[in-house]
């Protein structure tokens, strides 16, 4: 596995969201946003139809990848990840996260789709809506390197953080093994970072605290829980 995930010992890792940088600069804007330190690099596929928004296709991840070294970490918020594993493998995503409330899987199973992800090669993660409780994700909480908390309902960055999923992130904290994941996603600044991590986050993903901080690489530190010196 060619994974950052693997980093010892589960040191907290930022994701930046590229949905919230400048779409007219994104090369540079990844390329910024991996010297200022991130780890990996989120970005957000939406269909239009399992969440009100239209995002970026397979394309987009191979300019990214031409632009950065960061590992993409491709976030599916689409209707039928199932069609959409290969091509954002074969663009140089090395991560996939679908969700676990995908219609799509009510004909391909999630365990299935699961190991089509890791026979090309990449990681897998599956990912929670607010409402959606953690017994939703059954056998497939054993399958994956990565469980994502949503924290805001899907679709749009720049939303307000929704603290009552901390229970739920505690909850999966102590149900994963060490070698897996644990990642929150959306309304992630320095304040609400600290609560996830304290809750058992481990990856953060962060859409306009980084991409509109003036600061960005002491933000990235900031939301890690590294204080600058
Ligand atoms: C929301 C996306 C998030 C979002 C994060 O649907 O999955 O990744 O862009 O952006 P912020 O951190 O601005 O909420
Ligand atoms: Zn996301």
């Amino acid at each position: 596995m060619n994974s950052v995930f693997l980093r010892p010992p589960h040191l907290p890792l930022v994701a930046p969201s590229i949905l919230a940088a400048d779409f007219g600069r994104l090369a540079e804007e990844a390329a910024d946003i991996e010297r200022a330190g991130a780890d990996l690099l989120h970005v957000d596929v939406m269909d239009g139809h399992f969440v009100p928004n239209l995002t970026m296709g397979p394309d987009v991840v191979l300019a990214l990848a031409r632009a950065c070294h960061l590992m993409q970490d491709v976030h599916l918020m689409v209707t039928d990840p199932q069609d959409f594993v290969k091509p954002f493998i074969e663009a140089g995503a090395g991560h996939i996260t679908f969700h676990i409330e995908a219609p799509g899987l009510t004909r391909f199973g999630a365990v299935d789709l699961i190991k089509r992800i890791h026979d090309l090669g990449a990681t897998a993660g599956i990912s929670l809506n607010p409402e959606t409780p953690p017994e939703a994700l059954g056998a497939v909480l054993n399958q994956v390197d990565l469980v994502l908390v949503m924290s805001v309902h899907p679709g749009f960055t720049g939303q307000s953080f929704m603290p009552e999923v901390l229970n739920k992130v505690r909850t999966l904290r102590n149900e994963l093994e060490p070698r897996q994941r644990l990642s929150i996603d959306g309304g992630i600044g320095i304040r609400t970072a600290h609560d996830a991590l304290e809750a058992g986050a481990d990856v953060l993903v962060a859409g306009a605290a980084v991409f509109r901080a003036s600061q960005r690489a002491s933000t990235i530190q900031l939301l890690r829980g590294d204080y600058p010196r």
